[in-house]
Parts: structure tokens; C-alpha cells; sequence
């Protein structure tokens, strides 16, 4: 995170807080396709079919957790339930979006595991009410519905989430609210992690792509090799909820987050889902 870019980012004024250049580039490409509207992050989705190659979603650390080289942050909790929709008091939000890879083709089957402040800006450390994960689509889409996260000291407004392709590294990072005044201070904050957001009636709809540090379409299936899989009690196709142990290559690991698995889901393949024992 670069704090310096935040500043600049902002000097321009409230309207323009937020935009990037490499938003403002990204928006330009696509300007005859789509109007940039001020104020409005573009979205990898409008890059469809112009053969740009677009930045990745920078990675983000919580810097406000004293454990900070653990890149979950201070209030991420494994074994999340299987979940799109996530309730409680407070102003309803949707966030849809997609999941890419960087030329744009979709990613489906994409692990998005989001975690939140309350509406009062409590995270809740001892069950799992506001997080949850789920998997994006065959066009790789996603939608969480939730609500408005509430502010908690040092921090703007701001949602987490994980997010992992079939056999890729996890990227861990989080989302913000446009025109949030704490969007200045917040020395975690980036533009480019701004979601789209309107108010529809008495809640928000927000949209956000990801786009991951992948080029070509991820295969579901593992690389082929010359040697038979590994012996063990874990199954691609089988339901294992979190909790489960397997084992795999004569290691034993426990599930962390319910899952269908995938063949190139292998346990070794995914610490979001399995952790060695
Ligand atoms: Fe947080």
C-alpha cells in the first residue's frame, strides 16, 4: 500500500477522491464503449474483448493488526460458513461483481470468502455472523448480500474478502465506499479498490471485479503427470465440511471452509480450504 499515491490521489478535491490514474487509464480504454461518470471506478468487465491486459487487484494488507504478516488480518476467522447472504440490523448492501484473470476471461469457480464489520463497526470473533463465503459462477460472477459495515477506530468503511482461483495463490483484499471522508486518513485505503456504489430505495448496490494475477483460463483439472495421484482418503467431487480431515500424499489436513472439491483442489493446492495437521 502506498500511502504518498492516497494523498495524491486526493488532492484534487472531493469529487475526483478516489479515481487513480490507472483508473482513469483503464476508464479511457473503454470510453467509447462506456461514458466514464465521474466519480465512477471503472470496472475489468468493460475491458471485455479489447485485448488490454489489466493490472491485477493489488494485494492489501491490514495494517491496523499487530500480526500484520499474516495476511488474513486481525479478524479473519477460517471455516466461514457457505454463504451468500449474510443478515443483520443495518442498511441493506448488495456487492456483485466478477472474478478475472488478467486478460479479462472469467474465473469461475473462484473461492470469495468476505468478512465484516457489524453495523456498529464490531467484528464478531466468537461466531460467524458477517462472514461468509462463496464460489463465483461458470461467468464467473458473485453477489454478496449484506449491509453497510460500521466504522471502528483508525479504519474507513471497508469489507475484506479473499479471493482464490482453482489452484492459485490466495489474494487477500479489501473494498471501500466511495466519498467515505475517512478515505483521506485511511493509510490502508487505495482508490483502485473502490467499488461502484448507488443507493436503490433505502439500501446500496455496489459492484466491484476482481481481477487476479492469472493469464489464460485456469485449468480445473491438475497438470497431468507421469505419475499416478498420491494415495489417500481425499476425493475430487466429494463434500467435505470444515472440520474433515483427509489425507493426501501420506500428509493428514483438516477442511477450513465447507467445499465441493475440484480435481486441482488437492489439499496441498488450497490453504484456503485445508491446513496441514
Ligand atoms: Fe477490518
Amino acid at each position: 500500500m502506498d500511502a504518498e499515491n492516497t494523498r495524491d490521489d486526493n488532492i484534487e478535491g472531493k469529487e475526483s477522491r478516489g479515481i487513480s490514474r490507472k483508473t482513469l487509464l483503464k476508464a479511457a480504454l473503454i470510453a467509447p464503449a462506456a461514458p466514464l461518470l465521474f466519480g465512477a471506478p471503472a470496472l475489468a468487465r468493460n475491458a471485455q474483448g479489447t485485448g488490454q491486459l489489466l493490472d491485477p487487484t493489488p494485494f492489501c494488507d491490514d495494517g491496523d493488526d499487530p500480526t500484520i504478516a499474516q495476511t488474513e488480518g486481525p479478524y479473519f476467522k477460517p471455516n466461514s460458513p457457505l454463504r451468500s447472504t449474510l443478515t443483520g440490523p443495518g442498511v441493506p448492501l448488495t456487492v456483485s461483481g466478477y472474478v478475472f484473470g488478467r486478460s479479462c476471461q472469467p474465473i469461475a469457480n473462484a473461492l470469495l470468502d468476505f468478512w465484516q464489520a457489524d453495523t456498529n463497526g464490531a467484528y464478531d470473533n466468537t461466531g460467524y455472523t458477517f462472514r461468509g463465503h462463496q464460489f463465483s459462477d461458470a461467468q464467473g460472477a458473485f453477489k454478496l448480500t449484506t449491509i453497510v459495515p460500521g466504522l471502528y477506530p483508525g479504519r474507513t468503511r471497508h469489507i475484506h474478502v479473499k479471493v482464490q482461483a482453482p489452484n492459485r495463490p490466495v489474494l487477500t483484499t479489501q473494498l471501500y465506499f466511495p466519498n467515505e471522508p475517512r478515505n483521506n486518513t485511511d493509510t490502508i485505503f487505495h482508490p483502485s479498490l473502490l467499488m461502484n456504489v448507488r443507493t436503490v430505495g433505502s439500501g446500496r448496490e455496489a459492484s466491484f471485479d476482481f481481477v487476479l494475477n492469472i493469464i489464460g483460463t485456469p485449468s480445473p483439472s491438475p497438470t497431468p503427470t507421469t505419475t499416478p495421484p498420491p494415495s489417500g482418503t481425499w476425493r475430487a467431487g466429494a463434500s467435505y465440511r470444515a472440520g474433515d480431515q483427509v489425507t493426501y500424499a501420506n500428509l493428514t489436513y483438516r477442511c477450513l471452509q465447507a467445499h465441493t472439491a475440484y480435481a486441482g483442489w488437492e489439499p496441498p493446492n488450497v490453504p484456503a480450504l485445508w491446513q496441514r495437521v
